[in-house]
């Protein structure tokens, strides 16, 4: 429906470009539809359109965009998700943008989310860049009520794709999921609040700026625009759910990952053993995603290695198997989630039919590749950690002893003799809710 809508508005239909950034020695993975624009927006390149459309594959974990420890805790971060953009290069600017997003957000015809649902932000002026008075006033004209709008400052309203490049104030649009939302139980926060009730679900970037090494902030040749909506929180919000993992574009993947680590879904669980619930759903969570971020990545030729790129598609598959485990399934597994992304996704990536058994074999390589670090080293972490033995006969226990604790000389053991990696401790002391002791 997005792309159908600026379609209609003379939009050229842009296919995702790969995961893996042309030319671009700046970024680790792409990670925003603006980001195989770049050039256009810098002037250094032509296209034979000035508005286009996408829906982008971008991944953020790791570099300046990094939502890798967040995933399976929270309902809406990523590793792998997909923006949908419109894009405007010297053509429209701020007037149409936001007249465009707010027509597509509300009007019947098309998403048709209730105004009073909505709010708007615009940049209150910072560091020496003004306040954006243009994009208020085009909220106001647009008929968006006046306590509706929000002033936030560099750090929400102002987007840089990294430390250089194309950059400029920002607009968000945000839905308020409702009390049931939030995470901390508000039943009366208002808009600002972080507790989960108020979601962004689009932010429409003014291109103005290419940001220079030495932070210098020089005009771009035209100002353009850049625009990202995540398709995940859409989907929740027009499905009526308050969890991107509770969308069709996760469940199925959740089903399958429950069937193939032999784990109970969350609603098959009694209502006594809340927290083990609470750990289980987190994990499938994790591996639903973590499959999709690994079928990418692989699919667009990344490969697990120890350095760059092919180490942090190493340790998403790794973090994948480690809740595999946790779930009680020591055997390779997330190989075969690789057909169930396949099978959800190929109509909007055709290229996944091609690439599906590729991808797979790497997986099950790397998996078992790591299985016997893991078979030794995690029954230690996980003792060490006090969650108790992940392949025990019974199955996964989450009990944590009454004082949890992961002393240095654990990881270094951990390290020296069964070679597991620093970063995947790190990370299952976070998981387990134990700190961790770098120095
Ligand atoms: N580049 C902006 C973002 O990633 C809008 O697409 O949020």
């Amino acid at each position: 429906m997005f792309l159908r809508f600026f379609e209609q508005h003379g939009h050229k239909i842009v296919h995702s470009s790969s995961l893996v950034p042309q030319n671009d020695p700046t970024l680790l993975f792409t990670n925003a539809g603006m980001n195989q624009f770049k050039d256009v927006f810098l002037g250094l390149e032509k296209r034979d359109y000035s508005r286009a459309t996408s829906s982008q594959k971008c991944v953020r974990a790791g570099g300046k965009h990094n939502d890798l420890e967040n995933v399976g805790f929270t309902n809406r971060h990523h590793t792998f998700f997909e923006m949908l953009g419109n894009f405007s290069f010297g053509d429209y600017f701020k007037k149409d943008a936001i007249a465009f997003a707010w027509e597509l957000v509300t009007s019947p015809e098309w998403f048709g989310i209730p105004k009073d649902k909505l709010f708007a932000t615009i940049f209150k002026g910072e560091n020496g860049i003004a306040r954006d008075d243009e994009a208020y006033e085009h909220w106001i004209a647009t008929g968006v009520a006046p306590e509706r709008i929000y002033e936030l400052g560099m750090k929400d309203n102002f987007w840089m794709m990294g430390d250089t490049g194309p950059c400029g104030p920002c607009s968000e649009i945000h839905y308020d999921m409702g009390p049931a939302a939030s995470d901390a139980g508000h039943t009366d926060c208002q808009f600002g609040c972080e507790c989960g009730r108020y979601v962004e679900i689009w932010n429409l970037v003014f291109m103005q700026f290419d940001k220079q090494p030495d932070g210098k902030m020089n005009p771009l040749p035209k100002p353009s625009i850049d625009t990202g909506a995540g398709l995940e929180r859409v989907t929740a919000v027009m499905q009526g759910v308050i969890s991107n993992y509770d969308t069709d574009l996760f469940v199925p993947l959740i089903k399958r990952a429950a069937e193939l680590t032999g784990a109970p879904l969350e609603t098959e669980l009694k209502k006594e053993d809340e927290e083990e619930r609470h750990h289980q759903a987190a994990s499938l969570r994790v591996i639903a995603d973590h499959a999709r971020a690994s079928t990418f990545l692989i699919s667009d030729g990344v490969v697990p290695s120890n350095e760059g790129r092919g180490y942090v598609l190493r340790k998403i598959i790794r973090r994948a198997i480690r809740h595999g485990r946790l779930l009680g399934q020591d055997k390779p597994f997330l190989f075969e989630m690789v057909f169930a992304v396949r099978d959800l996704m190929k109509d909007a990536y055709p290229e996944l039919i091609e690439t599906a058994n590729r991808v797979s074999e790497t997986i099950k390589g790397e998996e078992t590749r790591f299985a016997r670090v893991l078979t030794f080293g995690l029954r230690e972490l996980d003792s060490a950690l006090g969650i108790g033995l992940s392949n025990a006969p019974a199955g996964p226990h989450y009990q944590q002893d009454k004082t949890p604790h992961f002393t240095g000389q654990e990881a270094f053991h951990l390290y020296e003799t069964f070679g597991l990696p620093l970063d995947f401790m790190i990370e299952a002391a976070r998981d387990a809710g134990i700190p961790f002791d770098m120095a």
